[in-house]
């Protein structure tokens, strides 16, 4: 670890205010985080699609890519945990610094970690997606084969197995996909958004928009 007092920090020549002005949008993070099979990926990839149609610039963050890179070196372990979610709530902030909407899916299964990412963005900048799908659904849909594996006793420390998922305690929005399609979640994450006045000009207007204004 390098020592904080010989490392300095630098100002940059382009700030995010610049970079929002360019991108005629509001930086967000969207922070998504329940069980394993939860459909937190599905609904960011869902969500990030539909900002992208109304021409707003995004970037999703998943826990198992980042696993094969930047993270390639943590397991699942409680420590090896919270260096995961540290990191990708670094990376969030600086997307968010870069002007970016971005959607952050890991399941960041401790209070006090999502609590470090919401510290890293302006109030009101954070929003806190809990996808509370019932663990039995999660472990019916299985998708990945994990809760199977994790039940035969083959992977040790698996959320809501045998590792601990602490329930968030005020998140900004709730979502259990019990019996919903995608597109109709992420109607309920966009009505949030639009009625906060995160996003504002929807659909071909806003391209129109950007295109006028470039
Ligand atoms: S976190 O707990 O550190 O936030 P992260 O979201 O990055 O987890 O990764 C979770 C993904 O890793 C799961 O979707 C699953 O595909 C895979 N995985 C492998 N082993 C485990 C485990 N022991 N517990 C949970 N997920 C696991």
């Amino acid at each position: 670890m390098s020592n904080q007092s010989e490392v300095f920090w630098q100002d940059y020549a382009v700030s995010r205010f610049d970079r929002t002005a360019l991108l005629n949008q509001e930086p967000l993070v969207l922070w998504f985080t329940g069980l394993s099979g939860a459909g937190k990926t599905t609904l960011a990839n869902c969500l990030a699609k539909r900002l992208y149609d109304c021409g707003y610039a995004t970037y999703v963050l998943d826990g198992d890519n980042l696993r094969h890179g930047l993270n390639r070196d943590l397991d699942f372990s409680v420590a090896a945990r919270h260096e995961n979610v540290r990191r990708m709530a670094e990376v969030a902030g600086l997307m968010y610094d870069a002007g970016l909407i971005t959607l952050a899916a890991c399941i960041s299964p401790f209070e006090a970690e999502r609590a470090f990412a919401r510290s890293l963005v302006p109030v009101g900048k954070f929003i806190e997606v809990f996808v509370d799908t019932p663990l039995a659904l999660c472990e019916q849909r299985d998708n990945k084969g994990l809760y199977r594996r994790a039940r035969a006793g083959e992977i040790v420390n698996f959320t809501g197995i045998d590792s601990p998922f602490e329930r968030p305690q005020d998140p900004e929005i709730i979502i259990n996909t019990t019996g919903r399609s995608p597109t109709d979640c992420i109607e309920t994450i966009m009505d949030y958004l639009s009625s906060h006045r995160l996003v504002s000009v929807t659909g071909q207007d806003r391209r129109d928009e950007n295109r006028l204004q470039a």
